[in-house]
């Protein structure tokens, strides 16, 4: 993370962040009598983000519930808390065009979530990934410290806050790299790095291994490859945990997908292909917040990571493979590869008798197509009152959770003529559900039942920006991470 979070203030620039009807009576060391009736009369306007250049400081002016006011009454809550983060955001684009090292955020809110969103529109705005410039210094951001003069944040609440930012930042930092560098041997050395730091385990299992359990899918995506495959799994066990049975994480890591034979074209579509690892790295961060807050909820990650490349020996369209559960796949399109992959890990986690499952993949234009980048697609087995806890969290953090319908005909359009599925329906609609039905294939007992109760959320609209769009920046966001998060932590109370 580019920038340090702090509890305490500095005399230089700061946010006021405030209610419409505060009185701005004792904050006259802040403010001249001229600033206050500006301020005044732009709150009167139902002005919700006040700038004062001071001269000697830039001061910020933050009305926390200006959306509850007369002309924006309906909002729902967390659209307020959004509109808060995006603020944040322009403030510390402010901040950085004049220069300015630090910022105060001074709390006469009451309002601990006003806090936090913009703190969180702060840091992730301030992101950047600059490890390729030839001069670093000439582009970095001057903004570098974060003082929360607050009461109201508990030690544990500003800890969570910091280390759920930092996380997001890495997960955005592995997201960005190219494959010249984080290959799947890479990305795994990046876990091993995060679990060291944050005392949480990190196997990894090499090709022989991979070989060793059969995993067919991750074996066949990996053949065009010249660099090996990894299976990696991570856990986090606290001594004394919440729950009984783990929560898996599934996270698709495909660091490079060309497409292999059914190669994509470049522009606007392979381009972007260093993003198909976003499903692992989100794992793998939220993992590394969980276990550096201590959080005590068991959690295990398993995340078949490779590239996809149309090599000499290359899996090809008509191929059959054999999943680790021993189901066959005809292969139809090698570009369908993240279900091959993630079959392999979802049958692999059945082990674990999991709680539940959630499995965080880039896996389908066709979600993206539908919600774009605003949503990630959401479907699965797990009842009712689990999914709307995830939808929850996904309010709550504004990583917007979709519902998509699953119905069993769906299944229908995943069978083959020769083997027990195949990897593409062969129709041009329902492309996420389809997708996630041949998953829903791998959650399953022989006898067709469950194993455990399974959430797939397909994250490839919003886990990387072409275009910027606020504090999500332009290129990875590191979606997922505060999603997972939010929701195992309010699973531990
Ligand atoms: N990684 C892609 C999906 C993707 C698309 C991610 C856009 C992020 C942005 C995935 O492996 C893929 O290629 N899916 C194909 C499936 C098709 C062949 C059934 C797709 O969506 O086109
Ligand atoms: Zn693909
Ligand atoms: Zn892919």
């Amino acid at each position: 993370m580019s920038i340090e979070l702090k509890k305490g203030k500095s005399e230089k620039d700061f946010i006021l962040v405030c209610k419409k009807n505060y009185k701005f009576r004792d904050k006259h060391s802040l403010f001249n009598n001229e600033e206050l009736a500006f301020i005044r009369s732009q709150i009167e306007q139902d002005k919700h983000l006040i700038e004062i250049n001071q001269y000697k400081r830039h001061a910020f002016v933050l009305v926390a519930d200006y959306m509850f006011g007369k002309k924006t009454a309906q909002k729902p809550v967390h659209d307020k808390y959004e509109a808060i983060r995006k603020s944040g955001n322009l403030i510390s684009k402010t901040l950085n065009r004049f220069k300015r090292e630090s910022v105060t955020v001074i709390d006469e809110a009451n309002d601990k979530q006003a806090i936090v969103s913009v703190t969180e529109g702060l840091v992730l705005g301030n992101y950047q990934f600059l490890k390729y410039f030839r001069e670093v210094e000439k582009k970095n951001n001057a903004l570098k410290t974060i003082f929360l003069d607050t009461r109201h944040l508990t030690p544990k609440d500003f800890e969570k806050l910091k280390v759920v930012l930092e996380a997001t930042c890495i997960a955005r930092n592995f997201v960005n790299e190219p494959v010249s560098y984080m290959t799947a041997t890479q990305l795994s050395k990046e876990f091993q790095k995060l679990g060291h730091d944050a005392g949480f385990a990190v196997e990894v299992y090499d090709k022989n291994k991979i070989e060793s359990l059969r995993m067919g899918g991750l074996l066949a995506v990996n053949k065009g490859s010249v660099e090996p495959p990894t299976f990696n799994i991570l856990e986090w066990k606290p001594k004394t945990p919440r729950n009984k049975k783990p929560f898996v994480l599934v996270g698709k890591g495909v660091v490079y997908d060309t497409g292999g034979l059914t190669l994509k074209p470049t522009p606007g579509s392979m381009d972007e292909m260093k993003s198909d690892k976003g499903g692992a790295v989100a794992v793998a961060c939220a993992m590394y917040a969980l276990a550096k807050c201590k959080i005590p909820i068991h959690v295990i990650g398993l995340i078949p990571a490779t590239d996809n490349r149309p090599g000499g020996d290359a899996y090809t369209p008509g191929d059959v493979i054999t999943h680790y559960d021993g189901t066959t796949t005809e292969v139809m399109n090698t570009d369908a590869e993240g279900r091959l992959i993630l079959a392999d890990a979802l049958a692999y986690a059945k082990q674990y008798r999991p709680e539940l499952v959630i499995d965080l993949a880039t896996l389908t234009g066709a979600c993206v197509r539908a919600i774009g980048m605003n949503a990630s697609g959401m479907m699965g087995t797990a009842d009712e009152k689990t999914k709307n806890e995830l939808k929850k969290s996904g309010l709550r953090v504004f990583e917007r959770l979709v519902e998509f319908p699953f119905w069993d005909d769906y299944a229908e359009m995943m069978k083959s003529d020769i083997a027990d599925l195949k990897n593409i329906s062969g129709s041009a609609n329902a492309g996420a559900i389809t997708a996630g039905k041949f998953l829903e294939h791998f959650t399953k007992n022989s006898d067709d039942q469950p194993a455990y109760p399974w959430i797939h959320l397909d994250i490839a609209g919003p886990a990387f920006l072409t275009v910027a769009d606020s504090y999500r920046g332009k290129g990875a966001t590191g979606v997922g991470v505060r999603l997972l998060f939010d929701f195992l932590t309010g699973k531990a109370g």
